[in-house]
């Protein structure tokens, strides 16, 4: 399992929050370049329709693809209560001709695109993870280097952490509390659940800008 929360931020403040995550975190950013394949299930095929996606961080010295799979979201009054949303998801490494092994069993290409920014990898209580990448779709396909942005001037955030039925709770507890610490330059809530950008981003970032983060700590 794991629990995910999302937001927008403008790109003008991406710099602003780097040097925030960069200053909450304690260690290097990392650089992102995931080209994803967005592919689904034809109908017949099973009687749900399924989704996978086939991830390949292009940043790598030796690129490798990741097959991922988001099950459905933990459902109930609890899961209802709290800012973050828990779901399943199977992820697996896979060899280079993992597109032809998901065409052969009937699934079809739906999109295609490039995922540009950054992440940082820490522990705080549960192993966070915060993307920050604009979304970038091709012309045609496989052409990357033609890539142009979905949402300009957009970045999205992502923010997860892994967990498992007996930890939720706590790893939930965590990921509020550091989302506590970006509230001054984005809102973060379930995916699916339209925010918008912060009103308070701009004079947040200004600050976080001209003290270079250390007020934050
Ligand atoms: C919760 O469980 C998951 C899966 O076993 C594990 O990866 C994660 O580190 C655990 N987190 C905490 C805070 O115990």
């Amino acid at each position: 399992m794991e629990c995910v929360v999302q937001g927008i931020i403008e790109t003008q403040h991406v710099e602003a929050l780097e040097i925030l995550l960069q200053g909450l975190c304690g260690v290097p950013k990392e650089s992102l370049r995931i080209h994803e394949l967005c592919l689904k299930s034809a109908p017949g095929l099973g009687v749900v329709a399924s989704e996978v996606r086939l991830l390949c961080d292009l940043e790598q010295p030796e690129p490798t693809w990741t097959v991922r799979h988001v099950g459905g979201a933990m459902r109930g009054a609890g899961a209802d209560q709290i800012s973050v949303l828990v779901r399943t998801v199977v992820e697996s490494k896979t060899s280079k001709n993992v597109l032809r092994f998901f065409y052969a069993l009937g699934y079809k290409l739906d999109h295609e695109l490039l995922r540009v920014g950054f992440a940082f990898h820490f522990q705080r209580v549960a192993r966070i993870t915060v993307t920050v990448t604009s979304v970038n779709k091709m012309p045609k396909l496989y052409a990357i280097d033609d890539a142009v942005p979905v949402t300009p001037g957009i970045q999205l955030v992502e923010v997860t952490a892994p967990a498992s039925p007996e930890n939720y709770t706590e790893v939930v507890a965590a990921v509020s509390a550091f989302c506590e610490y970006l509230a001054p330059l984005l809102h973060l809530s379930k995916p699916g659940v339209a925010t918008g950008v912060v009103p308070s981003a701009a004079a947040a970032a200004a600050s976080l800008m001209s003290n270079g983060g250390s007020k934050s700590l």
